[in-house]
């Protein structure tokens, strides 16, 4: 069943009929991107994995794993030729209200130093930098630092 945001997009959870469409997505938007297995094991393993459509059509999705009260965004991506158009601010939102849900204190990601319009998307959202990662991802024939980025979340959680 799918939920609509806007005229023409909505969101849907990750079933795994949708691996095709994502992993096209994967590899147009990534130069190392997951293989199909990776997002297999993040299904199996019960991971969040929410998909933006648009006009019926996969457009987007972001994986999360929440665990001892913390959220890690662990993929978000959205088509190249429907970025700028609100669906991953759309897709972060819907995220975060789930990490909510699951009684998350706290969401943190990390992003590539390079990556300037994730940055931007994440600063908009309330994400502060918490800490760098050395050598954290690949690229070319060397290695790019990631930021690490948290955003705070008011817990639903009442203690006994
Ligand atoms: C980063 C990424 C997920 C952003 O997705 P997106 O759907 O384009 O993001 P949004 O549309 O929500 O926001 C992007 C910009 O569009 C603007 N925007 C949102 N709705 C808009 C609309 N209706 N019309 C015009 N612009 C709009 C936003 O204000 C935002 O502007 P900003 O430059 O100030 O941030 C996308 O570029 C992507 O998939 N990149 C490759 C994978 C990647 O890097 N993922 C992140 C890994 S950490």
């Amino acid at each position: 069943m799918s939920t609509a945001i806007r005229n023409g997009f909505s969101l849907k959870a990750y079933e795994p009929s949708d691996l095709d469409a994502v992993i096209d997505i994967e590899y147009q938007c990534y130069q190392y991107p997951w293989s199909r297995n990776i997002f297999q094991q993040c299904y199996t393993m019960g991971y969040s994995m929410q998909l933006a459509l648009s006009c019926n059509i996969i457009s987007g999705y972001c994986v999360m794993s929440t665990a001892m009260r913390e959220a890690h965004i662990l993929n978000l991506c959205v088509a190249p030729s429907l970025q700028n158009q609100g669906i991953a601010t759309s897709l972060m939102h819907h995220v975060i209200n789930e990490a909510h849900k699951r009684n998350c204190q706290r969401m943190f990601l990390e992003v590539r130093i390079s990556n300037i319009a994730a940055q931007r998307l994440y600063s908009r959202l309330g994400f502060n930098q918490i800490g760098e990662r050395r050598n954290y991802y690949r690229r070319g024939f060397g290695r790019e630092d990631a930021l690490v980025l948290a955003k705070e979340l008011v817990s639903l959680y009442q203690p006994e």
